[in-house]
């Protein structure tokens, strides 16, 4: 999402740009009159898409300069220079193939944006044949249903970006763009196409000098050919998602001018070439989902974006990795990265994920520094380490996950300070002590794991604060008391999991005042008394487990669509009705003779029927 951010910027730029110029020609355009043929060729184009006008043409205007989405000059002589037919759901039954023969005739048009309709058919003759639009240097045909292969481009000498993206082509890519030596951006992203990854380079002489190449999300198969390397002026390459094998050439560190670089989700295999290092521009390296092994060189110099995510390799984190003062965004996720997390890390990392790696030793207390630091991740490894009170400066701190490792400190009081925490997953450490007072401070925290430690004490009174809370996981620990009846405050609560503690006390009833609770897990507890009628109150319960408590009284009902586990509670009396889903034989109903007999009898029906939801149960979670 962040590797995207930059993009998206600069598109959004242009986007402004684009409608202040429209804006522009708007306001000036009333002075201004198309020729005779001009005029003419509007006219007919504005036809040949009726009776729906996709376009929202106001025709009874004179002036095709002042309709919605036309763009005309302001020089000496007024022509129509841009068509904007961007997301009007035109389909291809709309005499679409008229459309683009009239349009030949606009000799004037250079930009033409017709992304995001529903066409599946173009003329072959319009790509091939439409010798009036020598002079269109942008055309944008995206996310149509365009199916068969890339067609004959020799229409369009001047073309200098051309987007294709997010149709159904199909087919290689050959010669069929060997026309537009002008073409500095193409975009065949998220199509069928397959094939090597054309280079546009024949007989060692570039067809175009490309700054801006993307074929992602294709079936381009073979190796990254080292013609590509030719196109020295490159920004961007994104060759992400398509099925590329063999090594990332060392030569890559030719691309000088190179900003983004994607290779992510191939099956590139080999090591991170330390060429890159040299490439002054590259600012994002994504090459996620391949199987890369070796060492990571130390490339971040001036890196913003590194994402090596989900590939096999190992040795340790060189020392300046995370150091690079502009580095933004890391991700190293899912390795097999050994030694010590850096102790030299940027200011400005606002992401830093080391999860499912070999990494041991300590939480360095630097992080604390990182006073942009929004997600840190470093669970799944083996770190020995307190958790340092430090990281209660890093205030912009989102989603901290610690979990998996043999974390053994008390949690610092200093995590109360992380007023935008939204996610403190601390699960499967040997973490002990109470829980600060000051984490009740966390008005953001949306999930608090907390499960499979040896945190002790109650859960305070004061937890009502955390008014987002959705899931609660306390579950295997040694907390004891009861739960406060202020729970029920935390409206949004959809999981409770207090189970394998020393909980005692009765369950409040005010938690059946909780409308979006899904799982309520008492189980393994010292929990007595009746279970609260209000409890079947909660129509989004789905699971409700109570087993091994104190728990007596009559049961009270439940609707079918509730998983209830009632097994390891002596006094607990099950009336038909209740669907209990657990073998309840084990249970010993205290009760008189006659009374007793009616329940077993209850029970058997009760049995069977819980036998039969229990399969389809199971079936359903399966399919
Ligand atoms: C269409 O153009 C005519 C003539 O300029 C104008 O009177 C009318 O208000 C316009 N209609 C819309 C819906 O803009
Ligand atoms: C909390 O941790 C447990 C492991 O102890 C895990 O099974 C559960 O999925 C986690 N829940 C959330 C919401 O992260």
């Amino acid at each position: 999402m962040e590797r995207y951010a930059n993009l998206f910027i600069s598109f959004s730029l242009l986007f402004f740009f684009l409608n202040y110029s429209l804006f522009v020609c708007k306001s000036m355009a009333s002075s201004l009159q198309l020729n005779h043929d001009q005029l003419n060729i509007m006219a007919n184009l504005s036809n040949s898409l009726s009776p729906n006008s996709y376009n929202n043409w106001n025709t009874s205007d004179p002036n095709p300069c002042l309709w919605d989405r036309v763009i005309c000059s302001a020089g000496p002589s007024t022509v129509v220079t841009g068509l904007s037919l961007s997301n009007l759901s035109i389909p291809t039954a709309a005499n679409v193939g008229d459309f683009f023969s009239i349009l030949c005739r606009l000799d004037t048009l250079q930009n033409l944006d017709f992304s995001q309709n529903y066409i599946a058919m173009i003329p072959d003759s319009f790509f091939s044949n439409c010798t009036g639009l020598s002079g269109l240097k942008s055309l944008d045909l995206s996310s149509n249903e365009l199916t068969g292969p890339v067609r004959n481009f020799s229409s369009f000498a001047s073309l200098e970006t051309l987007d294709l993206s997010y149709n159904s082509l199909q087919g290689t890519v050959e010669t069929q763009l060997s026309s537009s030596s002008k073409l500095k951006s193409l975009n065949l992203g998220s199509n069928l196409l397959m094939g090597t990854i054309p280079t546009f380079v024949t007989d060692g002489r570039r067809v175009a000098a490309f700054e801006e190449l993307v074929l992602s999300n294709n079936q381009f198969t073979g190796t990254i050919p080292s013609e590509i390397f030719e196109h020295e002026n490159l920004t961007v390459l994104d060759l992400s998602t398509n099925s590329l094998s063999g090594t990332i050439p060392e030569k890559i560190g030719m691309l000088s001018n190179l900003n983004a670089l994607d290779l992510s989700s191939n099956q590139l295999t080999g090591r991170v070439p330390a060429t890159l290092s040299n490439i002054t521009a590259l600012f994002q390296f994504a090459a996620t989902r391949n199987n890369l092994t070796g060492n990571i060189p130390s490339i971040t110099k001036f890196l913003s974006s590194l994402d090596l995510s989900y590939n096999n390799l190992g040795g340790e984190i060189p020392s300046d990795l995370l150091a690079s003062p502009n580095l933004e965004y890391v991700d190293l996720s899912s390795n097999r990265l050994g030694g010590a997390i850096p102790t030299n890390l940027s200011i400005g990392l606002q992401w830093l994920l080391l999860s499912e790696n070999l990494l041991s030793g300590i939480i360095p207390t630097s992080i604390g520094k990182l006073s942009q630091l929004a997600y840190l991740e470093l669970d799944n490894n083996n770190l020995y380490s307190e958790i340092p009170s430090q990281l209660g400066n890093c205030s912009n701190l989102e989603f901290l996950d610690l979990s998996s490792n043999a974390l053994y400190s008390e949690l610092p009081k200093e995590i109360g300070n992380l007023q935008k925490l939204e996610v403190l997953a601390l699960q499967t450490n040997n973490l002990s002590g109470e829980i600060p007072v000051e984490m009740n401070e966390l008005q953001s925290l949306h999930r608090l794991n907390l499960s499979s430690n040896s945190f002790t004490g109650e859960i305070l009174p004061t937890i009502s604060n955390l008014r987002q809370l959705f899931y609660i996981h306390l579950q295997h620990n040694k907390f004891y008391g009861s739960v406060p009846d202020s729970i029920n405050v935390l409206v949004y609560l959809n999981e409770l999991y207090l189970g394998g503690n020393y909980f005692n006390g009765s369950i409040p009833s005010s938690l059946g005042g909780l409308q979006y609770l899904e799982i309520l897990d008492l189980s393994y507890n010292n929990f007595s008394g009746n279970v609260p009628d209000s409890l079947s109150n909660i129509l989004s319960l789905t699971e409700l487990v109570l087993s091994y408590n104190n728990l007596s009284g009559v049961f009270p009902p439940f609707s079918s669509s509730v998983n209830v586990v009632t097994v390891g509670n002596k006094n607990l009396i099950i009336l038909n009705g209740s669907a209990e889903s657990n073998s309840p034989g084990n249970d010993v109903f205290v009760t008189t003779d006659s009374s007793k007999r009616k329940i077993q009898v209850a029970l058997v029906v009760v049995s069977s029927f819980v036998a039969g939801f229990s399969v389809s149960f199971l079936m359903s979670s399966l399919t």
